[in-house]
């Protein structure tokens, strides 16, 4: 496969690259090195030192919801073709190795245009507050992890899932997140206004969760954190 869609910037540091996604044009992916101010999900920061992967993908305005399981899909393949490792997706956003963060992913609609933004601990030292929720690829394979042939096998991915996600194949990519995901754990659910405790059951035609309460009731959550206990 080659890249035939996307035109890559690279940067050594900036701001978030979100944020300079937003002055480039569709089909741009914006990486850098370093950030200065990475963004999570709720306003969150993302420490984003020197070594990790930080991308950020300008899309046409498509199904957001989509484009964040294809981000995740893409991240958890490459993963799994470049180093034999395998990650499991954890709605909406992240991917988990034995429970820890590797890869979170902050989806911003702008205007016209959809940011999937992409942080990956590849390299990167994880704070010693943050070690028991976080991990970096480096050390759980203790290897240097080759950033630019992990970013070309997830632009890859990402493009053969986008051409699905145009010929309308909605069913064929939530199967494909579902196959490496964290559906069948119990949670813990925190949205804005409830905790849910529960079963990942199911994740419905429109990429929301629903998960099954210890009376057996469904729930569909639209959105919040999960906890996976
Ligand atoms: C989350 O888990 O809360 C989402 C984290 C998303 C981090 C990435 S790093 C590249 C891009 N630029 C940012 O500022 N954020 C995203």
């Amino acid at each position: 496969m080659t890249l035939k869609m996307f035109n890559v910037h690279y940067f050594e540091k900036v701001d978030s690259t979100n944020i300079k996604a937003k002055s480039f044009k569709e089909n741009s992916v914006i990486v850098a090195e370093e950030q200065t101010k990475g963004k999570g999900r709720f306003e969150r920061i993302w420490f984003s030192s020197k070594g990790g992967l930080y991308l950020s993908l300008v899309l046409g305005a498509k199904d957001a919801n989509y484009l964040t399981f294809i981000g995740a899909i893409s991240v958890n393949k490459a993963i799994k073709e470049v180093y034999g490792l395998n990650t499991t997706v954890k709605w909406p956003n992240d991917l988990l190795y034995k429970k820890k963060k590797v890869c979170g992913i902050l989806t911003e609609i702008k205007r016209d245009k959809v940011i999937v933004g992409i942080g990956i601990n590849t390299n990167n030292i994880i704070p010693k507050s943050l070690e028991n929720k976080a991990v970096s690829l480096n050390k759980i394979i203790d290897k240097k992890i080759d950033n630019k042939r992990l970013l070309t096998n997830i632009l890859e991915i990402f493009e053969y899932y986008l051409k699905l996600l145009e010929n309308k194949k909605y069913s064929k990519i939530i199967n494909d997140w579902k196959k490496n995901s964290f559906l069948g754990s119990k949670v813990k659910v925190k949205t804005l206004t409830k905790t849910y405790s529960g079963i990942a059951f199911d994740i419905d035609k429109d990429c929301f969760l629903i998960i099954k309460d210890k009376n057996n009731n469904k729930i569909k959550i639209l959105e919040g954190d999960v906890l996976v206990k």
